[in-house]
C-alpha cells in the first residue's frame, strides 16, 4: 500500500488567503483527496510561516505582540481553509517546539557535516526603526534599468537580481528614511559542496517537471552554487540559533521544516512514528509549490534533507501563477479576491470546478476570466452533471432503485472503464483532462436520458418497471460521474451519497452500480452562477488605485464588438515569411512631438537589439513596458520615420479607436524564440 505525505506551501501569517493562493491548496487537496479515495494511506500537512521581518513589522504597526498575530491569522486561514473544503490532516505552525526541535537537529547536521561558514554582511540598516531591512523593505531604482520604485532584491521591471545595497537612492518604506549600510557576521550554508548530488537528484529520477529540471540546470547548476545566508541579526522574529546567540534562523530556513514540524504534531496524535514518514523509503512525499519559490525547494531544500539524513522529496509538483481576466490581480480592479470576500457570495465548488478545469501538470500561469467561469460551471455542472440527476431523481424516489442493472447500452460499463484513464489523469497532475473524459461520460448518459424520456414514461402506468429502470440508469451513471468528481467536488459526493443512501467513499464503487436502494428528496445539488454576485465580489474587492500608472491600461469596454470582416486568404507560404520573434523591451520612452508613439529598444536575444518606434503612446506607459515580453515582426524591411528608422513592428490587438492590447507570450518564453 503507498504511504503518501503531501504538503502544500506555506502561507505567510502576515496576510490573508486571496484567490491566487488557492490555486494550489486546491490542487493539493484534490491530489490529496483523490489519493484518499484510490484506498491509500495519505496525509496532507500544511501550517503558518510565521517568522521573519515582515510579521515583526505588522505586529509592531498594530502595537501587538507577534503571537498574537499570528494566533489571530491562524483562525482567519483555518476558516479560509475550511470554508473551501480544504481538508488538511494537521494545520501546525513554523512557531511551535516541534518545528523549532527539528531546527536544531537540521542545524546539528549541517554544523557537522561542516556545512555553515560565518561570512560579513553588509546590510541596510534603518536607524529611525532599529531593524535591519529585508530586501522587500527597501525601495529605490533598479541599478540596472534605472526603473524607480522597485524592490531591494529584484526588479520587476526587467527582472534583475541585485543586493539591496546596489540600489540607488534606497529608502527605507517602514520610516521613510534614508537606511545606512551596515556590517554584521551571517551564517551561510555553503552547499556548493553538494552541486554534484543536487545535478543528480534535479535532473534524474522524475523529481520535477521537465521544464522545472531545465530551468535549474540553466540558471543554477551551470556554475558553482552561491553560499545560502540562512542568519539574521537581532531584531527579528524566529528562532534564536542555538550556538549563535543573537542571531536568528532566516524565515526560508525554518519555512520548509515547518511541514515536518506539522508531521511531527499529526504522528504526536495519531500514535505514529515520524521517522517511518521522513526517514523511510516505503515512504513517497509530495510537495506542491508555486514557481516562485522553485528554488528554495528543489536546491537548498533537498540539499537540507540529504546532509540529515532524511528522505528526499518523491515529486515536488510546481505550478504558475494566478491572472485574472488575463491581468495580475489588482486591488484597485477589484480582483485581488480573498477568500472570505468570495466565500459571502459565492459557492466554493464554482471555483474548485474551475481551477480543477484548468490544472494541468505543467508550470503554465491559469488565468481566470469570470466569464469562462459561469460558462463552464452552468454547461458543465449544472447542465451536464447535476442535470442528469435532477431529470429522474425525482421519478425514482417512490420506488427506489431497480434490484438488478438493466440494459444501458453499456453506457455504464464504458465509464467504468474509462476510470482506468480519469484515475491516470489525476494522478499526473491533469485535472483538465481527467475532466474532459468526465464530461464525456455526462454527454453520453444525458444522450440516454433524453432518447428514454422519463417523463414520458411517468405518464403510462404501464411503463412504471420501465420508468424504474431508466431511472436507475440515469442515477446510476450520475453517480459514477460524480465519484469520478468527488476529490473536486467533495460536498456535491456528500449530497449524493445522501441523495442515494450510500455515502461515496472509494473509487471502486464507480465499478459496479448501485442497485436496490432508495432514493431520496431530491434538493438542488448545485446552483447556476448568478453574475451579479460575481459583480458583488469584484465590487467588495476594489479598493482606490494605489498609483495612478496602474490605471492606464486599456479597461474593458462594454462596447459590442464589430466583427471587423477577413482579409482575403493566403498561403502557409506567405504567412511564413513573416518572422515573429519574441522580444524583450528593455527600454522604452516617449518621443517629444510625436502623438501616438513611443520608441521601444527590443532585444531579440544576445547582442540582437532593434530600436522600433510603436503607435502604442497614451494607451502604454513606458517605464510599464521595461521588462514585458512582446512579439515583434522580425523582418520587416527598416522604415524611415520623421524621427528615426523603426526596424521592425510590435505585434498588438485591437480594433482602433484606441484600443491597444499588446501581445505577450506564455512565461517561459525567451527573447529570439520564433514564432510560429
Ligand atoms: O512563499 C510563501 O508564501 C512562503 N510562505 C512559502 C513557504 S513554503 C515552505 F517552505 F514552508
Ligand atoms: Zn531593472
Amino acid at each position: 500500500m503507498r504511504q503518501i505525505l503531501v504538503t502544500s506551501a506555506l502561507p505567510y501569517a502576515n496576510g490573508h488567503i486571496h484567490i491566487g493562493h488557492l490555486v494550489e491548496y486546491m490542487q493539493t487537496d484534490i491530489w490529496v483527496r483523490f489519493q484518499k479515495l484510490r484506498g491509500r494511506r495519505c496525509v496532507y500537512l500544511c501550517a503558518d510561516d510565521t517568522h521573519g521581518t515582515a510579521i515583526m513589522i505588522r505586529a509592531r504597526q498594530e502595537g501587538i505582540r507577534e503571537e498574537q498575530l499570528i494566533a489571530e491569522m491562524r483562525e482567519a486561514h483555518m476558516a479560509d481553509f475550511a470554508g473551501f473544503q480544504i481538508a488538511f490532516d494537521n494545520y501546525g505552525s513554523t512557531n511551535s517546539p516541534e518545528t523549532r526541535a527539528m531546527c536544531e537537529e537540521i542545524w546539528a547536521s549541517l554544523r557537522r557535516a561542516e556545512l555553515v561558514v560565518e561570512q560579513e554582511v553588509v546590510q541596510l540598516y534603518d536607524t529611525a526603526a532599529g531593524t535591519f531591512l529585508a530586501d522587500r523593505f527597501v525601495k529605490g531604482s533598479c541599478p540596472k534599468c534605472q526603473s524607480p520604485n522597485q524592490y531591494g532584491d529584484s526588479c520587476d521591471r526587467c527582472g534583475a537580481h541585485y543586493s539591496p545595497a546596489d540600489l540607488i537612492d534606497p529608502v527605507s518604506t517602514l520610516s521613510g528614511s534614508k537606511p545606512e549600510l551596515r556590517k554584521a557576521d551571517h551564517l551561510f550554508v555553503h552547499i556548493e559542496k553538494l552541486h554534484d548530488f543536487l545535478e543528480d537528484w534535479t535532473q534524474h529520477g522524475e523529481h520535477l517537471q521537465p521544464e522545472v529540471a531545465n530551468y535549474l540546470a540553466g540558471h543554477f547548476l551551470c556554475e558553482p552554487l552561491h553560499d545560502w545566508d540562512v542568519s539574521r541579526p537581532a531584531p527579528y522574529f524566529g528562532f534564536e540559533i542555538p550556538d549563535s546567540p543573537g542571531n536568528y534562523w532566516y524565515v526560508w530556513f525554518d519555512a520548509p521544516i515547518g511541514y515536518m514540524g506539522s508531521t511531527r504534531q499529526w504522528c504526536d496524535r495519531h500514535g505514529e512514528s515520524f521517522d517511518d514518514w521522513w526517514r523511510s523509503d516505503q515512504t513517497e512525499i509530495h510537495h506542491f509549490i508555486g514557481k516562485d519559490i522553485t528554488y528554495f525547494h528543489t536546491l537548498f531544500w533537498p540539499a537540507m534533507l540529504q546532509t540529515a539524513g532524511f528522505r528526499l522529496p518523491t515529486k515536488v509538483h510546481i505550478h504558475g501563477f494566478l491572472t485574472v481576466n488575463g491581468e495580475k490581480m489588482s486591488k484597485s480592479k477589484g480582483t485581488f479576491i480573498r477568500a472570505s470576500t468570495y466565500l459571502e457570495h459565492l459557492d466554493p465548488a464554482y471555483l474548485r470546478y474551475y481551477y480543477a478545469s484548468k490544472l494541468t501538470a505543467r508550470v503554465d500561469d491559469i488565468d481566470l476570466n469570470f466569464d469562462e467561469l459561469i460558462a463552464k460551471v452552468n454547461a458543465d455542472m449544472v447542465g451536464n452533471v447535476v442535470n442528469l440527476a435532477s431529470r429522474v431523481a425525482k421519478f425514482a424516489e417512490p420506488t427506489g432503485l431497480s434490484s438488478a442493472y438493466p440494459d444501458d447500452d453499456g453506457l455504464f460499463a464504458q465509464a467504468a472503464a474509462d476510470g482506468q484513464a480519469i484515475a491516470e489523469a489525476y494522478e499526473s497532475g491533469d485535472y483538465a483532462k481527467a475532466i474532459r473524459w468526465i464530461l464525456a461520460a455526462g454527454d453520453r448518459a444525458n444522450q440516454f436520458i433524453e432518447h428514454n424520456a422519463p417523463w414520458t414514461l411517468r405518464k403510462d402506468p404501464s411503463q412504471c418497471e420501465r420508468l424504474r429502470d431508466v431511472c436507475t440508469i440515469g442515477l446510476n451513471l450520475f453517480r459514477q460521474l460524480v465519484i469520478y468528481l468527488s476529490p473536486v467536488l467533495p460536498r456535491l459526493a456528500e449530497q449524493a451519497g445522501e441523495l442515494l443512501h450510500d455515502p461515496i467513499a472509494c473509487w471502486d464503487q464507480s465499478q459496479r452500480p448501485l442497485l436496490g436502494t432508495p432514493v431520496g428528496k431530491f434538493s438542488h445539488l448545485m446552483q447556476r452562477v448568478d453574475p451579479q454576485r460575481i459583480e458583488a465580489v469584484v465590487a467588495a474587492s476594489a479598493q482606490p488605485a494605489e498609483s495612478p500608472a496602474a490605471e492606464t491600461l486599456p479597461m474593458d469596454s462594454d462596447a459590442p464588438l464589430q466583427a471587423e470582416p477577413l482579409s482575403e486568404t493566403i498561403h502557409f507560404e506567405q504567412f511564413a515569411k513573416v518572422d515573429l520573434r519574441v522580444a524583450r523591451v528593455l527600454q522604452a520612452e516617449d518621443v517629444p512631438g510625436a502623438q501616438k508613439l513611443l520608441r521601444l529598444t527590443l532585444s531579440l536575444g544576445g547582442d540582437n537589439h532593434r530600436n522600433v518606434f510603436a503607435g502604442i503612446k497614451g494607451v502604454y506607459q513606458p517605464e510599464n513596458l521595461i521588462g514585458r515580453l512582446v512579439i515583434c515582426a522580425a523582418n520587416l524591411a527598416p522604415r524611415k520615420m520623421k524621427f528615426g528608422t523603426s526596424e521592425g513592428m510590435i505585434v498588438a490587438a485591437g480594433g482602433g479607436g484606441g484600443e491597444i492590447y499588446l501581445l505577450s507570450p506564455d512565461s517561459g518564453a525567451k527573447p529570439g524564440q520564433r514564432v510560429h
